[in-house]
């Protein structure tokens, strides 16, 4: 069932899980999540960003997709189509009107002043039509700012201001992960996260969920994250698996076999951190 965060948020908080947002690229990624997400009756959150949605044709486009799959392969889990990173308050309303359950707002390169101002826009919207909010403080830095480490870690008084201000429904609060691949070992602010959760009484999110190993999965789940964002490891597998297709295969031409190379590999790896968050069997 199509659905906002809201309901499977807080079971995780309530029972120390955590729900995995998959990002999605095309229509075969979203084919190859829902399937394998409704054998493991997981609930799950289908990320995108404002470049994949462009990508795939509009908020429009991605909303039939999703919609239409899920009728079409006949899916009963709880899924939610989440606006991954917004950049603007009218990126948000797009979203929401074309029909996603719920956005991210992420001004978090902005003063605090301003980003509560227009988090605090986008709450009021989006609550008004069932729409749930993340939002996010500090900044979780990676690729797209062109360093490694470019993180501004969230101050837990900064998180708590913000929170009460505009009546967000979950944080991400930066403590050290990254988008993309790390350079070197993931370093990950545990005490300032169990704070951050002991004081906001939110369910927290962790972005850059690809290369962060199990144990401190396991860590951050216990100190109040409930969502864990993964992109680039599902990227890596299905690359992987297109790239052993193309280079033992010489013959082939057709895309569907081409792209249905990366099948195996992106459920693998789907089905793996599950296991890891504890969501599976609790659709
Ligand atoms: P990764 O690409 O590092 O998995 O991060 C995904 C993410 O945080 C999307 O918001």
């Amino acid at each position: 069932m199509l659905e906002n965060m809201s309901r499977m948020l807080l079971d995780a908080k309530a029972n120390k899980y955590a729900v995995a947002q998959f990002n999605i690229n095309n229509l075969e990624w979203t084919r190859f999540i829902l399937e394998k997400c409704e054998e493991l009756k997981t609930p799950v959150i289908l990320g995108v960003s404002e470049g994949a949605g462009k990508y795939m044709g509009g908020y429009k486009t991605v909303v039939s997709m999703v919609k239409n799959l899920m009728e079409y392969l006949s899916i009963t889990i709880p899924v939610a189509i989440h606006l991954d990173h917004a950049s603007s308050y009218e990126s948000c309303v797009d979203a929401i009107d074309a029909g996603f359950t719920s956005v991210m707002i992420d001004a978090s390169k902005e003063t605090l002043e301003k980003n509560i101002e227009v988090s605090k826009k986008v709450v009021e919207y989006a609550h008004a039509r069932g729409v749930t909010v993340e939002g996010e403080i500090g900044h979780v830095g990676g690729q797209e700012d062109g360093v490694v480490g470019g993180i501004l870690y969230a101050e837990v008084s900064d998180c708590v201001e913000y929170v009460a201000s505009t009546g967000i429904d979950f944080l991400a609060p930066a403590l050290g992960s990254v988008h993309g691949p790390y350079h070197g070992d993931p370093v990950l602010a545990f005490d300032r996260m169990e704070e951050i959760k002991e004081k906001t009484n939110l369910p927290l999110v962790l972005h850059g969920g690809s290369g962060i190993y199990d144990e401190q999965i396991r860590q951050a789940i216990s100190c109040g994250i409930c969502k864990l964002n993964i992109n680039t490891e599902l990227q890596q597998a299905w690359t992987k698996g297109v790239r052993e297709k193309l280079s033992s295969d010489a013959e082939v031409y057709d895309p569907r076999k081409v792209i249905k190379a990366g099948e195996a590999n992106i459920k693998e790896a789907i089905e793996a951190k599950v296991e890891l968050l504890g969501s599976k069997d609790r659709a």
